[in-house]
């Protein structure tokens, strides 16, 4: 069964009580939380403080999705926001492994994650020191828009990449997943479905991810 990581950009921010007591109630495994420092992407959500009320209203895992330059002045302090997942953009960090051994060091899960325009290929010597790849199915910045369909050509080479390696590596798809895309994606070999809109903006949230959840 697939790992359902709602993305909590598209919930309601007046009431998201509401929203994670329907997702601690729910069959979704990881909260997942996009932060945008407006430099990286052009837009910007929220950091740490956030995180660390989502933490306190779950014990499911929180996984954070980094949309940032220089994230590793800020890994610390997403580590005491309570992150377990930290996930990095390959494209804004010019020495990887160090980030990656930093996140580690802190005692998280580390992921990088790729935009829809960097090979899969770069992740050749890196692959085996991380716990997840994100693949971008969209260009960050934005909840709601349309999936990129040459991800599943770049799923496919991930998991051919990290069988043959014989590693375990969670590969997690991020950006407009629907319930009719969603058999597609699981069948080219990814195990973590990110969704915001389709999870949020469903008439039953709750019944959205147990339907993804069963796929
Ligand atoms: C996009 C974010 C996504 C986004 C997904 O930059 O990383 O996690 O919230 O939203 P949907 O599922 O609506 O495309
Ligand atoms: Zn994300």
């Amino acid at each position: 069964m697939p790992i359902i990581a709602p993305s909590l950009l598209s919930a309601n921010f007046l009431d998201l009580k509401a929203d994670c007591d329907m997702l601690n109630a729910s069959t979704a495994d990881w909260y997942h939380l996009d932060v945008m420092d407006g430099r990286f992407v052009p837009n910007i959500s929220f950091g740490p403080m956030l995180i660390d009320f989502f933490r306190r209203a779950t014990t499911k895992v929180c996984d954070v999705h980094l949309m940032i330059q220089e994230p590793e002045r800020y890994a610390e302090q997403f580590k005491n926001a309570g992150a377990d997942n930290l996930t990095v953009h390959m494209e804004a960090c010019t020495h990887l492994h160090r980030n990656i051994q930093q996140i580690h060091s802190l005692g998280m899960k580390a992921g990088v994650a790729l935009n829809p325009h960097t090979p899969v290929s770069s992740l050749q010597d890196i692959i085996q020191d991380i716990d997840l790849v994100c693949l971008m199915s969209v260009n960050p910045g934005f909840g709601g828009q349309k999936f990129i369909p040459q991800t599943l050509e770049k799923i496919k080479q991930l998991r051919k990449m990290i069988d043959e390696k014989r590693l375990n590596v969670h590969i997690e798809i991020d950006g407009g997943v629907t319930l009719e895309n969603a058999p597609s994606i699981l069948a080219a070999g990814a195990d973590v479905l990110v969704a915001g809109n389709t999870v949020f903006k469903a008439a039953d949230p709750t019944e959205m991810i147990s339907k993804l959840k069963s796929l």
